[in-house]
């Protein structure tokens, strides 16, 4: 099995905290990106032989996309993949694109999980953020989407965020329990170099909150989260009945992925490549030669620490299976894993190595949105 993403590299307005690959003013190429898109898709076929498990549409702002532009996408992918059944076709909407008429053409084209950036249940919070809804829109959406027929919704939420007191999480935990939803990723706010936000820090017009009220946060969550029917499965993210995001998991368990689109990351077990990330010298140059991408071959010790940095994070841990065929633990290896066991944040079972409550907080360094 195997995963197709495509990143979609528009937004609407930028959000303060975000440093991810977007633009604002599209307008002018947006065409042009998504055929080089399509074109990328056909030029790439024959890099997966495995059947197509997953289509994930991230960003930026997919929900931006028109009907013609999605159609286009979706039937590349199945013109030139091999599709299993039941593809897991994610879409990232925001909220203020959550309309009735959406809704109905996204249902048209497969796509049967949406995951909607809501990110706080603080109006102050959406103003400083630059959000382009506002709190009453953001739930609207949500409970909209329900209406017609998503019934498998991920929402993104932050905590960490500055000014909010422990009572006015424990409410946004209660407001995100109300919604419903099958998924919640939350994620703890990270400010970015190259940001609006890293610059009203750095003016101390906003004051970031430090690690112990972050770590405080994240438990209360864990917590709260568990006591109501939603499993961490990941650092950052939560399902309930087993309704984990398949393409995302997939990330964690190393199965091969198509990253598609300005900034897009692949990976096959053995390469990892990246597309460039500039909207118009990716466009242009897309199907001419291969300066649209860079790769590398990841060495042993690569793939090794590819294997901790991601099965750590999961409920399902680092296989031990794997860590042998990869050549096994060092003697200092051994002694530092040894080390994290007795200290109580590493837990070792006779087929994996897993992080342990202790553990999880102990990462909270590199938690951050894996898209
Ligand atoms: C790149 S965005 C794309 C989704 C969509 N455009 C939106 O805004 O909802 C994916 C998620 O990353 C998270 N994110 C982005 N920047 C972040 C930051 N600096 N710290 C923590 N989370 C961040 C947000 O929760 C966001 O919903
Ligand atoms: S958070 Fe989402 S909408 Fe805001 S700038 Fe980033 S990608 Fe765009």
């Amino acid at each position: 099995m195997a995963g197709i993403y495509t990143h979609i590299p528009f937004c609407k307005q930028r959000c303060t905290y975000c440093d991810f690959h977007f633009s604002t003013s599209f307008e002018v190429y947006r065409e042009a990106v998504i055929k080089a898109i399509s074109q990328e898709l056909i030029l790439r076929k024959n890099e997966i032989s495995e059947k197509i498990q997953t289509i994930y549409f991230g960003g930026g702002t997919p929900s931006l996309l028109l009907k013609s532009e999605i159609e286009l996408i979706i039937n590349t992918v199945k013109n030139n993949f091999i599709l299993g059944q039941n593809v897991e076709i994610t879409l990232e909407a925001n909220p203020e694109d959550i309309s009735i008429e959406n809704l109905i053409l996204w249902k048209e084209q497969g796509i049967n999980r949406l995951s909607i950036g809501l990110q706080s249940f603080k109006e102050s919070d959406l103003t400083w953020m630059n959000r382009s809804h506002n709190l009453a829109e953001g739930i609207k959406s949500v409970k909209l989407a329900q209406s017609y027929g998503f019934k498998n919704i991920s929402v993104d939420i932050m905590y960490g965020l500055p000014n909010l007191s422990s009572k006015e999480w424990k409410e946004h935990l209660q407001s995100v329990l109300a919604l419903n939803v099958t998924h919640i990723s939350a994620y703890c706010l990270t400010i970015e170099p190259k940001t609006a936000l890293f610059q009203e820090v750095k003016k101390k017009k906003i004051l970031p909150v430090n690690d112990e009220v972050q770590s405080t946060q994240f438990e209360e969550m864990i917590e709260f989260l568990a006591l109501n029917g939603y499993e961490q499965y990941e650092i950052s993210n939560f399902a309930r009945d087993e309704q984990y995001s398949k393409h995302n998991s997939n990330y964690w368990k190393g199965v091969p992925f198509l990253g598609i689109g300005p900034s897009a990351h692949s990976f096959d077990g053995t390469y990892r490549r990246w597309n460039i990330s500039n909207n118009t010298k990716y466009y242009k140059n897309v199907g001419l030669n291969d300066s649209w991408y860079e790769e590398e071959l990841l060495s042993i010790e690569d793939q090794w620490n590819e294997l901790f940095l991601t099965g750590l994070r999961t409920k399902w841990g680092v296989s031990k299976e794997k860590i042998s065929l990869l050549g096994g633990f060092s003697e200092e290896e051994e002694k530092c894993i040894n080390n994290y066991i007795l200290g109580g944040e590493i837990l070792e079972t006779s087929t994996v190595f897993l992080l342990t409550k202790k553990g999880l907080l102990f990462r909270l360094a590199f938690c951050r949105c894996d898209c």
